[in-house]
């Protein structure tokens, strides 16, 4: 095992009725005025909002908005939401929402106590040593921004979707995860969550270092319990305890603690970041056609670890060869990701005829030469990868 640091200040509230605390928490931690960031609606037409404004009125804070935040969020809401932290003296940021709300709330807590340009943050040149507070109201779980130091933001201007990591300083100050919250979510944005807070444990799990039992076994029970809830929540979207365990399996996926101790390796993320970058499709499906396709391309270049997945958290029998073993894991990720409605190819993914020649120049763009950990790719080998989501 790695030496390894771990910080994660966010404080939970998690249950029925839990944003009803949301006053309180951003009195707790500092507020007096609120930027309110939300997304296209769907907090809007389930009341939340207003419960949340009525709330902080109740409590004396004064707030203003930043409403209509896409999925795949971009720059140009940054810059928004910074102008009005500047002008309207805003002391603490509230995002209500999914991680493109949460992810754009980041953006603009790092911006506008910055004096240069927030993309610097994003393109590398600076590293954000201080943010405005955020307190989180989720309703989607997923993006694991609830309790993660991350944001991801595209800039429109070449479309660069870009994902930062901070120890600290962007984690969130409160998170408030209400299950209920989630019951009105489509079929559809549900799976891909699913497949998305797969992606985080699994890009931690696959993994060379040695010694890690503790962080093995954390990954596969949560990814065991995903893969059984998910089976819950995708026939009875209103079963509370299947929702509370997806949405608390989000978070564990994501603040870090599945990765402790060792080396981690985020290449099927970069891989996909660029496929929604450039064809805007939701962050999780394509994720459920990338992983499963750099699994493949690892079972017959590295497949001790695929061989551990595919024996302890599906079950699988060990075969002739352990790249038949990996092999068959994948069959049975595949399998489960296609039974909650997910694509597993890029013309399931509404890809029908994928740019491959630009992904890959982008990714070097965005990534330089090589990627990843467990195997390093180079850019022919991310090439491969790409070919395989073809199916
Ligand atoms: O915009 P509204 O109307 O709110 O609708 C949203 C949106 O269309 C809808 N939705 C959310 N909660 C709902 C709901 N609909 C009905 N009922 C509810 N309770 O769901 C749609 C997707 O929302 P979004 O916030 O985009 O989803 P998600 O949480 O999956 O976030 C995706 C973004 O997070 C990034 C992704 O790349 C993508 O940009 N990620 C952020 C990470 C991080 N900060 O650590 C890590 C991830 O790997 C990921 O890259
Ligand atoms: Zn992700």
């Amino acid at each position: 095992m790695n030496n390894f640091n771990f910080c994660s200040p966010t404080y939970f509230a998690f249950g029925r009725g839990a944003e009803a605390r949301v006053g309180e928490l951003c009195v707790k931690y500092g507020a007096h005025r609120v930027l309110v960031v939300y997304g296209g609606g769907s907090v809007v037409r389930s009341g939340l909002l207003a419960r949340v404004l009525a709330d902080m009125e109740a409590k004396g804070l004064a707030h203003v908005e930043l409403a209509g935040i896409r999925p795949n969020p971009t720059d140009d809401r940054v810059y928004e939401g910074i102008d009005i932290c500047r002008s309207q003296g805003v002391d603490f940021i509230l995002a209500v929402g999914g991680g493109s709300v949460i992810d754009t709330a980041k953006g603009i807590a790092a911006g506008a106590v910055y004096d240069g340009d927030f993309w610097d943050f994003y393109s590398g040149k600076a590293v954000p040593a201080a943010a405005l507070p955020v307190g989180v109201v989720l309703t989607i779980p997923a993006s694991g921004s609830e309790g993660s130091g991350n944001t991801v933001i595209t800039k429109r201007d070449g479309l660069h979707k870009i994902s930062i990591r901070t120890e600290e300083v962007l984690r969130p100050r409160f998170s408030i995860m209400n299950p209920e919250l989630t019951f009105t979510l489509p079929p559809f944005q549900t799976a891909c969550g699913i497949a998305d807070m797969m992606a985080h444990i699994m890009e931690r799990y696959f993994s060379n270092t040695e010694g890690v039992e503790v962080t093995d076994r954390l990954c596969e029970a949560t990814l065991q319990t995903i893969i059984h809830q998910a089976g819950v929540v995708m026939t009875s979207p209103t079963d509370y305890d299947a929702r509370a365990n997806i949405m608390w399996c989000g978070m564990i996926a994501h603040n870090g603690t599945c990765g402790v101790g060792r080396e981690e390796d985020w290449a099927s993320h970069a891989i996909e970041h660029e496929v929604s970058a450039v064809y805007d499709v939701t962050h999780g499906a394509g994720l459920a056609v990338i992983f499963p396709a750099w699994l493949t391309w690892m079972s017959s270049h590295n497949p001790h670890k695929v061989v551990q997945f595919a024996e302890r958290v599906f079950g699988v029998s060990p075969m002739e060869t352990p790249e038949a073993t990996a092999l068959a894991g994948v069959a049975r990720l595949k399998a489960f990701l296609k039974s909650i409605g997910l694509p597993v190819t890029f013309g399931e993914l509404g890809v029908d005829d994928p740019d491959i020649d630009l992904l890959v120049s982008k990714l070097v763009e965005n990534k330089g030469e090589s990627l990843g950990n467990y195997v390093r790719l180079t850019p022919q080998d991310c090439r491969e990868i790409y070919e395989l989501c073809r199916g």
